[in-house]
């Protein structure tokens, strides 16, 4: 059911931890399975993420995902990071099983998330940036989403 790459993230996810004095973190949600993750990244003055490390409290896709995502934003610009997309991210773990699909959904919303928080704090625009719909700081009520 889970591909190789999947159940290697899942058994020996990259980059678990935390940040101190991040610049950027998100915390998202999904209300229908209850899973949280969280994302830290640390952004140098060139905009570029020379960090990222995640915490996850939710499924083994969801800590595959997560652990995936971190990878893939390592390196890379805040606007590079945008391509992070869910679909990037399963593409590189060689697929989800369509009912997994939100949890990958759930990792590029804490990208998205922790890079908003980051350009709040700094004061600056990200191109195509939205602001995230599930970031648990914002308190905000969870949105039913199709996935
Ligand atoms: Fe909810 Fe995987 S079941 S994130």
């Amino acid at each position: 059911m889970y591909s190789e790459k999947v159940m290697d993230h899942f058994q020996n996810p990259r980059n678990v931890g935390e940040i101190e004095d991040a610049s950027g973190v998100g915390t998202v949600g999904n209300a229908k399975c209850g899973d949280i993750m969280r994302i830290y990244l640390d952004i140098d003055d060139d905009q570029v993420i020379r960090d990222c490390k995640f915490k996850t409290f939710g499924c083994g896709a969801a800590v595959a995902t997560s652990s995936m995502a971190t990878e893939l934003v390592k390196g890379k610009t805040v606007q590079e990071a945008l391509e992070v997309t869910n679909k990037a991210v399963m593409d590189a773990l060689d697929g989800l099983p369509p009912v997994k699909v939100h949890c990958s959904l759930l990792a590029e919303e804490a990208i998205h998330a922790a890079l908003w928080d980051y350009a709040e704090k700094n004061q600056i625009k990200i191109e195509g940036l939205e602001k995230p719909k599930t970031d648990i700081h914002e308190g905000e009520e969870e949105e039913e989403e199709e996935y």
